[in-house]
């Protein structure tokens, strides 16, 4: 084993100079490590197969994130088993540096960071009064030492992600934070540094605390009311003095009534004896929506069928149903000036859009399978004029609304996020230049065997379709308000695919992703 142990800021520079500088997935713990923190080097270092990519491991007890009665001076310091554990898992290096080296001159000769009090208002903040300012405080101050690509935190800690996901988006820092899902013991309990603190008596009282927040999560999911106070009693009954058991909104840490929130979490702090133990689990009353918007030509459904395989997320393909209906009209030569006869239509349509025993999506209209028929020319020429009917408009909206009430899909189009599903948990307006579409659109024209335009004139082209998409009265392509910007100039579809991902990882934890809870929804 190549063991590679930095102490000083000196050994560091030495390190990251040798290894290329920006490219460190960074796994910054305090040490005592378990199989969570196994699990983040372990997801770390696979990001350094594709790539010259290091994982360093950075071990400090941070002495400003513990309160004047907390257990810092007791905190499990084992730097061998912590060094063997994070090779075997798959660190480069590991970086244990002293006080000194983090905080040269002394605490009081640097900058500190207050983390919003909105984030810390609640759960452990409450409790806590310094705890994520010092959490804040290093991990930044870690992070400017190591300057990684990606640091890695565990969801179980799901306050201080929020708080550091928060903290690098507002100082504008380029580092990714990736998270992965709480790791739990055979006996449900996470795993947790302070575990060793545990007796055996204790431990076994400790397990009530995952025990009636995973019978609270099954609970919800049969639409069983959940009160907080009963379970407070059986904790308490259970030996465990209760800090707080609250539910918040999963992104802002704000109280909610979880019956009316679509995502929250329901979060625990216990004492156990003198060991503090924290847990949480998701409450989500239907599989989440995603919502994919932006201008032609900027490869939306390309990428949204592969993101929605990758996430076991049906894809709601809306063109397909203006396509259907299209289809339709010009197969019974409806008159779509005709209210009356177009209404009649609208009224007695029957579209099904479902997947195949091969996997495939099918368009069933009126009984009829017409997946292959609704891709004909005659049908694409004429299904942007017939999309813009507002009666056609409205009638495929509300089903599409319809389909999705138990969520579970990402839908693609130019008004998902304003008018279909207004309330997706991630709205994503997915662009690019005119110029890089004009380049796409040449290539594909090129592949299909087509002649080319100049780029100009297909960017020409664009720009105009642009504007006649963005001003038509009907459903134009709008970009929802909390919608957020992807600019897909240069980037692969691997790399947009790698970013909405990364995009749903903030709005929906990782927890309750596909194989986890929501399969049963
Ligand atoms: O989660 C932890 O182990 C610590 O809070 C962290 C992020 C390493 C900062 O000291």
């Amino acid at each position: 084993m190549n063991l590679t142990l930095l102490k000083t800021q000196a050994d560091l520079d030495d390190w990251l100079r040798q290894s290329s500088n920006d490219q460190i997935n960074f796994v910054p713990t305090m040490g005592g490590l378990h199989k969570g923190h196994e699990a983040l080097i372990k997801t770390a270092s696979t990001f350094t197969q594709n790539d010259s990519s290091s994982v360093l491991v950075s071990i400090f007890v941070n002495p400003l994130q513990f309160g004047v009665n907390e257990d810092f001076k007791k905190y499990p310091r084992d730097l061998v088993s912590d060094c063997t554990k994070a090779y075997e898992a798959g660190a480069n290096a590991i970086w244990a540096p002293a006080f000194e080296d983090v905080f040269p001159g002394g605490e009081d000769s640097h900058f500190k960071i207050q983390a919003p009090l909105k984030l810390k208002k609640y759960l452990c903040g409450s409790y806590r009064k310094k705890h994520f300012d010092g959490v804040a405080t290093v991990v930044l101050r870690l992070i400017s030492l190591v300057r990684p690509k990606q640091i890695f935190l565990g969801e179980k800690d799901w306050q201080q992600l929020i708080i550091i996901r928060k903290l690098i988006s507002d100082l504008g820092l380029s580092v990714k934070v990736q998270s992965i899902p709480t790791i739990r013991d055979e006996d449900l309990l996470a795993y947790s540094s302070r575990n060793i603190y545990l007796s055996k008596e204790e431990r076994s009282k400790a397990i009530a605390l995952p025990k009636i927040l995973n019978e609270a999560s099954i609970a919800f999911k049969g639409n069983n009311p959940i009160d907080l106070e009963e379970i407070k009693d059986y904790l308490e009954s259970n030996d465990l003095s209760v800090e707080y058991v609250e539910a918040v909104d999963v992104k802002n840490l704000t109280p909610v009534n979880i019956h009316k929130s679509t995502i929250s979490l329901l979060a625990a702090a216990v004492h156990c004896g003198n060991t503090r133990l924290l847990d949480h689990t998701l409450l989500m009353k239907r599989k989440p929506i995603v919502a994919i918007d932006g201008p032609a030509g900027a490869g939306k459904s390309t990428v949204t069928k592969i993101f929605a395989k990758k996430l076991g997320l049906i894809y709601l393909d809306t063109g397909a149903m203006y396509r259907a209906v299209t289809w339709l009209i010009q197969q019974e030569s409806i008159n779509c000036e005709d209210v009356e006869i177009l209404k009649k239509a609208l009224n007695n349509l029957k579209l099904d859009i479902r997947l195949s025993n091969k996997g495939n999506q099918e368009v069933i209209l009126n009984g009829k399978n017409i997946t292959d028929k609704i891709r004909s020319p005659k049908v694409t020429s004429q299904v942007s004029q017939i999309a813009a009917i507002s009666s056609v408009r409205e009638k495929l909206t509300k089903q599409q609304k319809q389909i999705g009430l138990k969520g579970g899909l990402v839908a693609e189009g130019r008004d998902i996020g304003t008018t279909v599903f207004p309330n997706a948990e991630l709205k994503v307006f997915l662009t690019a230049s005119t110029k890089e579409r004009a380049k796409r659109r040449a290539e594909d024209m090129k592949n299909q065997g087509f002649n080319q335009p100049s780029l100009i004139a297909l960017e020409n082209q664009i720009k105009e379709r642009d504007r006649l998409d963005s001003t038509r009265e009907i459903a134009p392509l709008s970009q929802a308000k909390d919608a957020k910007e992807l600019i897909t100039d240069g980037m692969s579809i691997e790399e947009v695919i790698e970013s909405l991902i990364y995009m749903f990882k903030e709005e929906i934890p990782e927890e309750v992703w596909p194989t986890k809870s929501w399969q049963s929804l």
